[in-house]
């Protein structure tokens, strides 16, 4: 790796000269008074869901520490019928946005199936994505926009979303999450974060424990970062499609000696059934530092806030030497989790699910619900033709009775 090093500085400056024509915006952060509903006219809503014949809004919140988040809302079914259920909020994982839920025909898609169930649907978009790049300061940095972890999505993010649907809707609400959706949610319910304004959660793909992942190329990613984190850190932000994270992927493969079309299902796994005709490839950038904060998971098996890599950093975070560890057993057992998993999953894997499902053995046995479903791959819970009748369905009449 130490020869590219070099040469991926040229491209570093580049992309700091990209950055500086970041959009930024302002707005108040008086979300408890005042409800800013945008037209965005190259958003989600307009491209993805006005164009199936649904109603949609867009919707702005901004995090405690500045970050401004764009939510879209689903309030009725194809029927016109308005909502007459509680909302639910999906949460997106790594590397993708809003559009993950919406990518299928309305029939195959959880997004367009909920509203058609006659939920509430609100969908979120992290700090980092396409339609959640704003910050309250006038002129953040790059490095200091990207200077995050999955750490903030789960302690300003989520519960930004979730205090603004509460709030907007004035009542408790369901949560859905795929992938890292799952974490930042298994984060903020072991802090008892928000839990009150929460009825229920569905974890698509668990992420927690992540030292059995079967993932060949994303262990070597990951032993990769920890080795160059200095390195990585100096890039702040990871967009797998552009360059660095571009050559960084390619650089996998070669080493591998596999070839880079086939990466995707190296990283998550033999998906049974996807659409072969829905060749959508379009991935959002992360941070750096949420990526090297992933791969000390992959390493450690333990779920803790990320890791300075000194004692005196982590005492000057938090104060102490060895980061916290979130606590899965502190869930409170009468919390309704929906948990589905597949056999076929390299990263949410299920020998690492079962660690997440030991962790869970005191929670109430009519509060869990555990599907396995063994053709399943991790994207095949977001992006199957077929997922409304094995994961969807079921989903939605465990959301009917909490
Ligand atoms: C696959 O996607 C194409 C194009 O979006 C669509 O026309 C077709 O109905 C889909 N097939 C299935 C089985 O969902």
């Amino acid at each position: 790796m130490a020869c590219t090093v070099v040469s991926l500085l040229s491209i570093f400056l580049l992309c700091i000269t990209a950055a500086q024509g970041r959009k930024t915006r302002h707005l108040n952060n008086e979300w408890l008074t005042s409800y800013p509903v945008l037209n965005d006219i190259d958003g989600i809503c307009k491209t993805m869901v006005e164009t199936q014949g649904y109603t949609c809004e867009e919707h702005q919140v901004t995090t405690e520490d500045g970050y401004i988040l764009n939510l879209q809302r689903i309030p009725a079914g194809r029927s016109g019928d308005k909502a007459d259920k509680p909302a639910v909020l999906l949460q997106h994982g790594i590397f993708s946005d809003a559009s993950t839920w919406l990518a299928n025909s309305p029939d195959e898609s959880l997004g367009f199936i909920l509203a058609d169930n006659g939920y509430d649907v609100w969908l979120a978009n992290v700090r980092g994505t396409k339609y959640s790049s704003g910050h309250t300061s006038p002129n953040p940095t790059h490095t200091v926009y990207w200077d995050w972890s999955w750490d903030e999505l789960a302690s300003y993010d989520l519960p930004a979303f979730v205090q603004y649907v509460y709030h907007y809707t004035g009542q408790r609400l369901h949560y859905a999450g795929h992938s890292l959706g799952t974490l930042m949610a298994l984060a903020a319910l072991s802090q008892e974060q928000v839990l009150n304004m929460l009825r229920s959660a569905a974890l698509l793909c668990p992420i927690a424990h992540m030292n059995q992942i079967t993932s060949v190329p994303t262990k070597l990613a990951a032993d990769t970062f920890i080795a160059n984190d200095i390195y990585w850190l100096g890039i702040s932000e990871f967009n797998p499609s552009g360059d660095p994270g571009s050559n960084f992927v390619h650089e996998i493969c070669n080493t591998l000696k596999v070839n880079c079309e086939n990466l995707i299902t190296l990283v998550t796994g033999p998906n049974c059934c996807l659409n072969s005709s829905t060749t959508d490839t379009a991935t959002e950038p992360t941070a750096t530092k949420n990526l090297i904060h992933l791969s000390q998971m992959i390493r450690t098996g333990k779920i803790a806030k990320y890791d300075y890599g000194e004692q005196g950093k982590n005492m000057q975070h938090y104060g102490q030497a060895v980061p916290p560890v979130y606590d899965m057993t502190a869930i409170p057992n009468e919390f309704p989790l929906f948990l589905s998993y597949g056999g076929q999953d390299m990263l949410s894997d299920v020998n690492d699910v079962q660690v997440l499902l030991n962790d869970l053995q005191d929670h109430d046995s009519n509060k869990l619900v555990v599907l396995f479903k063994e053709e399943y791959a991790h994207l095949d819970f977001v992006r199957a033709i077929n997922a409304k009748q094995m994961i969807y369905d079921p989903m939605i009449a465990f959301f009917n009775v909490n």
